[in-house]
């Protein structure tokens, strides 16, 4: 496959002087990566400052309930910070540092990967800004006010639907202003090469991690492996060590947030058309006029009108499924697996655990769902306490 590319999708389209940079960054990375201290490092503080490994939990209670196939849960929750976003923020800012560069941008949807990145900018003594929607501002208070203790300069984007797309936007363009100080810290498995690659490196763990850990549990392979798609970090994360295995089902759940017309919705495999957005190629929702939409989810990090180029790729060759569950549904899952296991998802993983429920139901008993629950909930209490 090309350089950068996976099939179509992918390519770095951006001003010839980002690109150089990005060619560098790229460069650099690839030898970094095989750099024995890097390894070290990035190792140590995943054990013992991030928590990793994350458990492997066996949902006895949900499975019965359910009905049918057993359901483990990856606890990416469990992670400091909250979610799996500090997966590839502790990597991003140790490349950052062998880069030399003293700060870093970032855009936040959730707040999640604002929160990671603030996080280890504070350990490793970079100066952070984080770009957020001025609608996830306030839907995210609780992670707007633990960015800014932790040193954090929140950029706070106004143009658009103050959402994901407009912070990225944004961000994207501090970046290029401040491309020799700064390095761009995305959010996902999005954007201009090599940064879909660079963090799907990075968020690879989870799937080594549960191969490892199923193994020992179950002594075989997982039937399927389900997560939430946002801009697909955490999916492509759980997936990749699975893809090479043709016999694990691989579901990525995409937000179907009020239903199927344009704008109600973040499906972006499931509607989306093949064009170039913000320095990519890949599926974007668009409306009637040719127009990017401003994509709906009631999970603000799945709110996002495009995807990982990656994605698009896996969903064209078949080797993934992808699916879509609404607010409704989600929200019930919300609900079910607090009150059922004692265990409060993110509304964003909330999307993969309403749809494992409802398959592992037209399963066997002796098949086996796992889940990767993206992120913990605490941040979405006031929200969903407020929408019911
Ligand atoms: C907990 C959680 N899960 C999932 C996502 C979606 O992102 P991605 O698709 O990159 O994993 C987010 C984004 O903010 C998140 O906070």
């Amino acid at each position: 496959m090309k350089k950068g590319y996976f099939g179509q999708y992918g390519g770095c389209f951006v001003s010839p002087k980002i690109k150089e940079e990005l060619e560098k960054i790229d460069i650099q990375y690839r030898s970094l990566k095989k750099n024995k201290e890097f390894k070290e490092e990035l190792e140590y503080l995943r054990k013992y400052y991030q928590g990793r490994p994350t458990p492997l939990y066996y949902c006895k209670k949900l499975t019965e309930m359910v009905g049918g196939a057993k359901i483990y849960l990856k606890r990416e929750d469990l992670n400091h910070t909250g979610a799996h976003k500090i997966n590839h923020c502790i990597g991003e800012a140790l490349l950052a540092k062998h880069l030399g560069k003293h700060k870093i941008i970032a855009e936040t949807g959730a707040g999640q990967h604002g929160l990671a990145i603030a996080t280890v900018c504070a350990l490793m003594g970079l100066e952070c800004e984080v770009h957020m929607g001025i609608v996830d501002i306030a839907k995210q208070k609780i992670n707007v006010e633990k960015m800014k203790l932790l040193g954090a300069k929140i950029v706070c984007v106004t143009s658009g639907d103050g959402t994901l797309k407009d912070a990225a936007e944004s961000a994207l363009k501090a970046y290029e202003n401040d491309f020799e100080d700064a390095i761009y810290c995305i959010g996902s498995v999005v954007g201009p090469h090599p940064f879909p690659t660079i963090v799907r490196d990075f968020q690879s763990i989870i799937g080594r991690e549960t191969k490892k850990q199923i193994k020992e549990l179950e002594n075989r392979l997982p039937d399927y492996v389900v997560a939430c798609v946002g801009g697909g970090s955490n999916s492509i994360g759980i997936f990749n060590e699975f893809i090479k295995h043709n016999e694990v089902n691989l579901v990525g759940v995409e937000a179907l947030g009020k239903g199927n017309k344009v704008g109600d919705n973040s499906a972006t495999i499931t509607y989306g058309t093949t064009d170039v957005y913000q320095g990519y190629r890949t599926k974007v929702l668009k409306n009637e006029n040719n127009e990017v939409v401003d994509a709906y989810s009631i999970a603000s990090g799945l709110d996002y009108p495009a995807v990982g180029p990656q994605h698009s790729y896996l969903s064209d060759i078949g080797r993934v499924k992808y699916v879509a569950v609404d607010d409704k549904e989600t929200l019930n899952a919300f609900y079910t697996l607090s009150k059922v296991e004692g265990i409060i998802p993110a509304l964003e993983s909330s999307h993969a655990v309403a749809y494992a429920m409802k398959m592992a139901k037209t399963l066997d008993k002796n098949q086996i769902v796992v889940v990767n629950l993206s992120g913990r909930g605490d941040k979405d209490v006031e929200f969903v306490l407020g929408v019911n």
